[in-house]
């Protein structure tokens, strides 16, 4: 069985993974697609889909919600749906703020939401993004019963902020930083420039974007009303660790084929390895197809000078798609035991439903896919 497939049967949770632009959203929304089609009822938890593909999934006025897509769009696939197909799109700062609401004391609740650093904590601090994320999904997990949730995760500079995120808002409030900071000393306003000596620390960086007493003593009382929902927040990181663990979900790793890329991802794979997360497989996206024969014997058949301007096309086409090779056993080599699962590129971005039923097809062409084909070869 192709392993995409048999990762939506065994999974109710499926998390795509990977570096920035390689194709995350389109694999998160294609396999929710397909699932939804073949009978398994999907959300697809997206993020910052590209304006085109916002649209075709309906999403372009949408806040934080689930919002189903109408039979009439997915009939565009040309297949009867079995299933139904819902789509959302995180709002990063809603779902903080949902967070506050929910855990903050009440009397707390407005301190924390109106604070100038609460602010920039939701919007900009390193791994704040990912953290939310995975707040989501634990929340759609448990509120809701989607037989199955594909979570696009959001284009990270380091993938690994990914794993780590929840630890890093643990240690923001956990700092000793923070602690110095709730010190009558500085809810007085007597503070130096010590503040500024904390190293690289995400606290710091954080810090260092704000300057004056006024605003030290906006942070202190920030703190302050943070520290009460420390156990909170360490007890939900617990739980979602163990959704990500859990027998029942699972990584799609999606990467493409250039050296760069391929890097990151074989590094990426071995973190989610030693995190004992279960790789599925790793969608190998956007690879150049191999030159159809027939290509040559057409181009053999064409006046001298334009033949050789073809020949040369098709060697440059030829060339890329054995590099393409070259880097697919090399990740195949250095990710033994995890199928790879390629996807070619294609002329036109992936933008609408019918697109995205035509990448299921490739992202769950039965296993023995060793190479990418040309459309219709
Ligand atoms: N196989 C493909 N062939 C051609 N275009 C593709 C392919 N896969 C994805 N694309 C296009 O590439 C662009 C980036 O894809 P996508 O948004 O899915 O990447 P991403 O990993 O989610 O990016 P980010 O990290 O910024 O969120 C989109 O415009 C998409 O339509
Ligand atoms: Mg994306």
């Amino acid at each position: 069985m192709n392993p995409i497939d048999e990762a939506v049967h065994r999974s109710d949770v499926l998390v795509c993974v990977g570096s920035g632009g390689v194709g995350k959203t389109t694999v998160a929304a294609t396999i929710a697609l397909r699932a939804a089609i073949e009978g398994k009822t999907s959300l697809v938890c997206t993020i910052d889909p590209a304006r085109r593909l916002a649209n075709a999934l309906g999403l372009d006025l949408l806040g934080n919600t689930e919002q189903r897509i109408t039979t009439a769009l997915l009939e565009q696939t040309g297949q009867p749906a079995q299933g139904e197909l819902y789509a959302m799109m995180l709002d990063m700062k809603r779902t903080w703020d949902e967070l506050i609401e929910r855990n903050a004391p009440p009397d707390k609740r407005d301190k924390i939401l109106n604070n100038r650093f609460y602010q920039a904590l939701s919007t900009a601090l390193a791994g704040s993004q990912e953290y939310i994320a995975i707040e989501k999904l634990w929340e759609l997990r448990t509120q809701r019963n989607y037989p199955l949730v594909v979570l696009d995760t959001p284009p990270t500079a380091h993938a690994l902020d990914f794993l780590d995120a929840p630890n890093r808002i643990l240690d923001f409030l956990d700092n000793e930083a923070a602690k110095w900071l709730l010190t009558p000393a500085l809810a007085a306003g007597k503070v130096g420039l010590k503040l500024f000596n904390l190293g690289s620390s995400y606290v710091a960086k954080t810090i260092s974007r704000f300057t004056g007493t006024e605003t030290l003593q906006e942070l202190a009382s920030f703190m302050l009303a943070l520290s009460g929902l420390n156990e909170a927040f360490r007890e939900r990181a617990h739980q979602t660790r163990a959704l990500l663990e859990a027998q029942t979900t699972s990584f799609v790793l999606v990467t493409g084929p250039m050296a760069e890329r391929l890097d990151e991802a074989i590094y990426f794979h071995t973190v989610l390895q030693q995190h004992h997360l279960q790789v599925a497989a790793i969608v190998v996206n956007r690879v150049h197809p191999l030159v159809p024969a027939r290509a040559w014997e057409d181009a053999s058949q064409l006046p001298a000078g334009l033949r050789a301007r073809v020949v040369k096309t098709l060697d440059e086409a030829e060339a890329n798609a054995q590099a393409d090779r070259r880097s697919i056993e090399r990740l195949k080599d250095a990710c033994p035991g995890t199928p790879l699962v390629l996807v070619p590129r294609f002329e036109r971005d992936v933008h609408d439903i019918a697109s995205l039923w035509q990448t299921s097809a490739h992202l769950f062409e039965p296993q023995g896919a060793g190479l990418v084909k040309q459309p219709g070869q």
